[in-house]
């Protein structure tokens, strides 16, 4: 699994406001919706296109279009729906899939509680947005079910990552996959922090997204 940390100082500054306890909602939200836009921008950079032509007002000349199907854009719920406006602003034609997972508070295993995404995603590419990379538990599985329903090249965009849930991430991957499974993962995200605390919250980090997000 490759980690790509995304260094600009806009995405720098935009992480510091969303990490300071006195932004409130409207202002979260807002400043969530410009780093998605931001980390989805390095995210696609390997997105599938293929060479058209296209007739100028004066020539024909060689240009660049996305490949069908277009990439699916798995959103996973609840948080990861602040994510989906600043994505799709990039790609507007993606198919949309949602995942609904939640993590327990005692045992911080995920379960999933709702699955609306295509049954074959055979050969495709998917974009999955989830603020939070903790323990790693949710990204795995979410990674596992893209993976066994076909999915070769799927791409994680985080706004924060612990480095323990990176690690698990791999660990719980290739003990649950096939390891020649063949598909390219990666996560994208702003910043690697320094730690999970004894609750599963990442440290420094921007306490829980989902409420900051929705309350
Ligand atoms: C948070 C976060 C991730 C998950 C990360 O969601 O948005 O989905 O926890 O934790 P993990 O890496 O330890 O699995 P939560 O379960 O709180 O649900 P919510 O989005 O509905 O708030």
């Amino acid at each position: 699994m490759q980690t790509l940390v995304v260094d600009h100082p806009l995405v720098a500054h935009k992480l510091t406001t969303l990490r300071d306890v006195r932004t409130d909602s409207p202002t979260f939200r807002r400043l969530t919706d410009e780093l998605v836009t931001l980390l989805a921008y390095e995210a696609t950079r390997d997105v599938r296109v293929a060479q058209v032509t296209v007739d100028t007002p004066l020539v024909s000349t060689t240009g660049t279009q996305l490949t069908r199907p277009t990439p699916l854009v798995v959103p996973i719920l609840r948080a990861g729906l602040g994510m989906l406006d600043g994505m799709t602003r990039l790609l507007p034609t993606a198919e949309v899939g949602f995942l609904g997972m939640a993590r327990d508070e005692a045992t911080l295993q995920p379960a999933t509680y709702a699955d609306r995404l295509p049954q074959d995603l055979s050969g495709r590419q998917c974009y999955v947005l989830d603020p939070m990379l903790a323990t790693g538990g949710t990204l795995a599985a979410a990674f596992r079910l893209l993976v066994e329903r076909g999915a070769d090249h799927i791409t994680a965009i985080c706004l924060l990552a612990a480095p323990e849930g990176l690690t698990a991430v791999e660990e719980k991957l290739d003990a649950g996959l096939d390891r020649d499974h063949g598909a390219t993962l990666r996560v994208v995200t702003a910043a690697v922090d320094e730690r999970l605390n004894e609750n599963g919250f990442i440290l420094p980090g921007l306490g829980d997204a989902g409420d900051r997000l929705y309350g």
